[in-house]
């Protein structure tokens, strides 16, 4: 691998259930809710595009269809509003289908997020990428998006980066948790890190969310990482084995991160898009 590589992917995994927003995610993928008009996908695309990527991976399952046919023309409905003053509805993501392109493959059995990611190595091939879970949502109404922010830690550290926030220590058992010792203001080399651990077992209260950057011998440790809690592939139990070489960086990202996949967070980051609008 070339060390200076630029990171030009992102991994979107996007195929899991989202039993959380059950009935609404029967038969819409739960990563095509929006958040006042636009999907949480969409958002997630945009971050990346705003960190420099032009490729988008996505992973995705059985009755996500929608997500492939968001991101392309819509012939019909385009002919349709052409020239009406509903026409600017669309143009972002027109914008968006333009600047990049898009691959899909599918996770065939949801055997957890590392699965999910290993999934998508036949679209990343051998490079660092990026991964971005939809349904946590970030902004940075101060300045550059949060995966911008990463990608700046990746070429100072060139290893594996994950973004990390404080949370209350009773709210451990819903990430992962990591330990290690403080390199730099924000910086953190990882030396510990628990999958979902309760209070009690937490190694600190800095908890791993939905924004990553990998070195792509994390495929390889995935291939041979067993199932962890909860019975699923965890790509906490795969970096683990990069972080006890040094190799993993926790980065406390400036900026703002609501849990959308919990109906409180959707709810929260709703309000705070709708005031950030008006
Ligand atoms: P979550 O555990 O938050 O998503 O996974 P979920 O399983 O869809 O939601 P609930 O808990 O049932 O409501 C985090 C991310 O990992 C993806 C999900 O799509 C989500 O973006 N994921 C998870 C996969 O792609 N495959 C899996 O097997 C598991």
């Amino acid at each position: 691998m070339d060390k200076s590589s630029k990171i030009r992917k992102c991994l979107f995994p996007a195929a899991g259930y989202g039993t959380r927003f059950l009935p609404a995610t029967k038969a819409i993928p739960k990563e095509m809710l929006p958040v006042l008009t636009k999907p949480l996908l969409q958002y997630g695309v945009e971050e990346a595009i705003s960190a420099g990527m032009g490729t988008m991976a996505i992973v995705t399952g059985r009755g996500k269809r929608a997500i492939e046919d968001h991101f392309d023309i819509s012939y019909e409905l385009e002919n349709q509003i052409q020239g009406t003053s509903k026409e600017y509805l669309l143009r972002e993501t027109r914008d968006v289908i333009e600047k990049c392109t898009f691959s899909y493959t599918r996770q065939r059995e949801m055997k957890g997020l590392g699965h999910a990611i290993l999934t998508g190595e036949t679209l990343v091939g051998d490079e660092p990428f990026a991964v971005i879970l939809a349904d946590d949502l970030c902004d940075n109404a101060e300045g550059a998006s949060v995966l911008s922010q990463m990608i700046a830690v990746y070429e100072k550290y060139q290893c594996s980066v994950v973004a990390v926030e404080e949370v209350p220590k009773e709210e451990t058992k819903k990430y992962g948790v990591i330990a290690g010792e403080a390199i730099e203001t924000n910086i953190v080399r990882v030396n510990d890190m628990v999958e979902k651990p309760d209070p009690q077992d937490a190694p600190s209260n800095l908890a791993i969310i939905g924004r990553y950057i990998l070195t792509p011998d994390i495929f390889d440790i995935l291939k041979e990482t067993k199932p962890g809690k909860g019975g699923e592939i965890q790509i906490t139990d795969a970096l683990l084995a990069q972080a006890k070489e040094g190799k993993v960086i926790a980065f406390q990202f400036s900026g703002k991160r609501f849990d959308c996949g919990s109906v409180d967070g959707f709810v929260e980051a709703t309000n705070y898009f709708y005031n950030k609008q008006k």
